[in-house]
């Protein structure tokens, strides 16, 4: 790890924004390898011992989380066999944190990045069901048969989905912008899914992932999770 300033160390550690943690330093509450650190432009560098009042954390061991509004035209994997764009590329950070899940390519919203494998299993796995809410553009407006068949579970492939909700939030000449929610995560699920009602997808954003919603997030922000919404994903 390269040399970092004390106070963008802790905010990029989760502790606080990086004007809160200045103003922790000045508080004279963060001690390196012992020592209280209450001035700006102390570099930490690898191997120090930054505590917070009394908590230790460790350089290169702190779990970070982050939530950013993925623009379209990025991919969500680390590399890329086409060198396009990646979400990774976005968030600022001095830890080497990986995408949970994936949003395809044109695909904006939320997503989430740790450096926490385990949090990425657990989110991940099919068994806990996280609920995602996107907002989709459709083409065409879907009558109520096509609805009901989209909420009863569609014939996709191999697999019939599992219950999903849809409702028409605004009607446009030939097109319906439409809330969906859906509890499963699988390639495309939501473009397959409006193919198979016969209203493909034009515009597909994620705007919640559990009780997590991405607020007011601009496209291409990003930020740490807090403590309280941390726990409440876990
Ligand atoms: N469903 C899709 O079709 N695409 C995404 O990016 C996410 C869910």
């Amino acid at each position: 790890m390269e040399e970092i300033r004390l106070q963008k160390y802790l905010a990029d550690a989760g502790i606080a924004s990086r004007r809160k943690s200045e103003e922790l330093i000045n508080r004279g509450i963060v001690k390196v390898n012992g020592v209280i650190i209450n001035h700006m432009g102390f570099k930490v560098k690898e191997g120090d011992i930054v505590e917070v009042n009394d908590s230790v954390l460790h350089i290169g061991s702190n779990k970070i989380y982050v939530m950013l509004n993925k623009p379209a035209g990025y991919v969500s994997t680390s590399k890329d066999q086409f060198s396009r764009k990646s979400v990774v590329d976005l968030v600022d950070v001095n830890e080497r944190i990986y995408p949970v899940g994936r949003l395809d390519y044109d695909t904006s919203g939320l997503i989430l990045l740790t450096n926490d494998g385990d949090f990425t299993y657990k989110m991940t796995h099919p068994k806990h069901e996280m609920k995602k809410v996107y907002i989709a553009l459709i083409e065409g407006i879907p009558d109520e048969k096509q609805l009901t068949s989209f909420k009863n579970g569609l014939m996709i492939e191999d697999y019939i989905t599992s219950p999903a909700k849809i409702r028409i939030i605004n009607k446009y000449t030939n097109k319906a912008k439409v809330e969906i929610i859906i509890h499963e995560g699988k390639n495309r699920q939501v473009r397959k899914m409006c193919d198979a009602i016969g209203h493909p997808v034009l515009e597909l954003k994620r705007v919640a992932i559990g009780d997590l919603s991405l607020g007011e997030l601009k496209e291409g922000q990003w930020r740490h999770l807090t403590k309280e919404e941390l726990e409440k994903l876990k």
